[in-house]
């Protein structure tokens, strides 16, 4: 990997903010940076220190923020660029730190860039997204934007239609209109992608989550032009913001920690096998009992082996990208999968309000381009007053209605039950800090990957087994000779005759 982490990442906890459904505390229905600095103490008692928070820049909102109009400027719904560097001072104040999400892939097509891109003359942003050379010519297997400028030509998109797709230039242009790597375009664009990541470090900012990381060079199947402009970004941060983290949305840990990241997501999409254990018909972590993880591990530790044994990649609970985890599994089957989400290595990312077990919302007609993922976006509910506390808006005015279950799941209740999933989370997390074996950067090893499913965890100066049983029946593990349970989740467990017996839709932590 050849790149230093910033020491906090060894002992970072991620809490994902979705600004617009946080907390409101302006009265206009939609969250804001105030409400997050009120928040910050919640997420510090939770026991995470580290935020990552959705793009929060001005922007027309057809993709939720990750279609930006302007990058050096706070979205003014949440609040100025002062507020928002007012956040950065109360996580530090706090020992804490935050991630903003970096888009460089594309922008929204309201974008000034784009508006002179889209012109006839040449000009200085004629070259900053990627176009063919006449309208007829479309762009062999991507999507394009046409028939809306007076320059003649298709543009490139990059996600949704209205994104179009900032120019890195191609690893091995093919047809005319390709530009290289090295061509002007190209390497300017580059450059303001550091003046913009230069701009909010200046400001305060922890470092990025980077959105679509591995889409930036196109015509690159294997990844080798953007790593290398990963590596170029990479010096750039090396030079002048050595203490900045960069985490990608890449899934695949071995080319992103070549282009200088030091961590990456396991993704819902692509080869991970993540949505095996979580989100399908026969959900591993469900008591059924009919899952299957090994799919899953074998990648795993495929994927943790390119990456040097280095504890990177990060399973997050849950985003605003995909359901919530409430829609597959529920009560114990939730516990267990927090074990495992808690005792993996790499930073762990907890996603708003699943630590309370919040609802994926059926039915909600899309917003901001959410479709299917509205449903997990929902305001976070901090209680049972009006509005769940979130707001004090009329309801018909809230970004997006509240779970309109009666007994939906709430932070001050929860926080108020020492039973409560909630507080479960919290006493695994306070347990993950205490025992340096569990921790980020501690190795793994697995033993068994069908129900149960075995791992030991261990650093210099300390060796854990994980047994994390989701089915409904009861199971026995062998253990070495020395073995003390230390914490149990779910059921019961105990120790007899070198065995562990462990009952159905439990986990057990046993140092060896
Ligand atoms: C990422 C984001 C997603 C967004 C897309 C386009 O996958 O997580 O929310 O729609 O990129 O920027
Ligand atoms: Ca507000």
């Amino acid at each position: 990997m050849g790149k230093k982490q910033p020491e906090w990442l060894e002992q970072a906890l991620f809490y994902e903010i979705y600004p617009q459904s946080f907390m409101d505390t302006n009265g206009d229905g939609i969250g804001d940076f105030q409400g997050i600095i009120e928040k910050l103490d919640y997420i510090l008692e939770l026991g995470c220190n580290a935020i990552w928070m959705n793009p929060c820049f001005a922007s027309p909102f057809m993709d939720a923020g990750y279609d930006i109009s302007d990058y050096y400027m706070a979205a003014p719904r949440y609040g100025t660029n002062d507020d928002l560097k007012r956040l950065f001072e109360e996580v530090h104040k706090r020992n804490m730190h935050i991630l903003l999400d970096l888009v460089p892939g594309h922008t929204s097509s309201e974008h000034q860039w784009f508006q002179e891109s889209m012109k006839a003359e040449k000009n200085e942003y004629t070259d900053r997204y990627v176009w063919t050379d006449t309208v007829w010519t479309e762009p062999k297997g991507m999507g394009c934007l046409r028939g809306i400028s007076d320059r003649d030509g298709s543009c490139v998109v990059n996600f949704f239609s209205h994104q179009p797709a900032l120019n890195y230039g191609f690893y091995q242009p093919e047809e005319v209109w390709q530009q290289s790597m090295e061509d002007e375009g190209p390497l300017a664009t580059i450059e303001e992608l550091k003046n913009i990541m230069r701009f909010w470090l200046s400001l305060g900012c922890d470092g990025f989550r980077v959105d679509m990381a591995g889409s930036l060079v196109k015509n690159d199947v294997e990844g080798k032009g953007t790593i290398r402009l990963w590596q170029n970004i990479r010096g750039f941060l090396d030079q002048e913001f050595p203490d900045a983290a960069m985490v990608s949305e890449w899934g695949e840990p071995d080319k992103s920690l070549q282009g200088g990241f030091h961590m990456d997501f396991l993704l819902h999409f692509g080869p991970s096998h993540y949505n095996d254990l979580f989100r399908c018909d026969e959900p591993y972590f469900s008591s059924r009992g009919k899952g299957d993880a090994t799919a899953f591990v074998k990648k795993y530790i495929e994927n943790y082996e390119k990456s040097e044994k280095k504890g990177l990649i990060c399973i997050p609970s849950g985003n605003h990208d995909m359901l919530r985890l409430t829609h597959f599994i529920k009560g114990d089957e939730l516990r267990v999968a927090f074990a495992f989400l808690l005792s993996m290595p790499g930073a762990p990312f907890i996603y708003y309000g699943d630590e309370i077990g919040m609802h994926y919302i059926e039915g909600l007609t899309s917003l901001e381009g959410g479709y299917e993922r509205t449903g997990s976006r929902t305001p976070m509910q901090w209680n049972h007053k009006v509005n769940a506390g979130f707001s004090t808006a009329p309801a018909d005015r809230l970004y997006l209605p509240i779970d309109s279950a009666a007994d939906y799941p709430d932070a001050e209740s929860q926080m108020a039950d020492p039973d409560s999933l909630r507080n479960e989370i919290k006493n695994l997390i306070a347990f993950r800090k205490k025992n340096p074996a569990l921790q980020n950067c501690s190795e793994i090893e697995f033993l068994q990957s069908g129900y149960p499913l075995v791992y030991k965890r261990s650093c210099e100066t300390q060796s854990m087994l994980v047994i994390i049983n989701p089915a409904g029946k009861a199971c026995t593990v062998d253990l070495p000779e020395k073995a003390a349970i230390l914490y149990t989740i779910g059921g019961n467990a105990g120790i007899q005759d070198g065995k562990c017996q462990v009952d159905g839709t439990t986990a057990v932590f046993i140092e060896i």
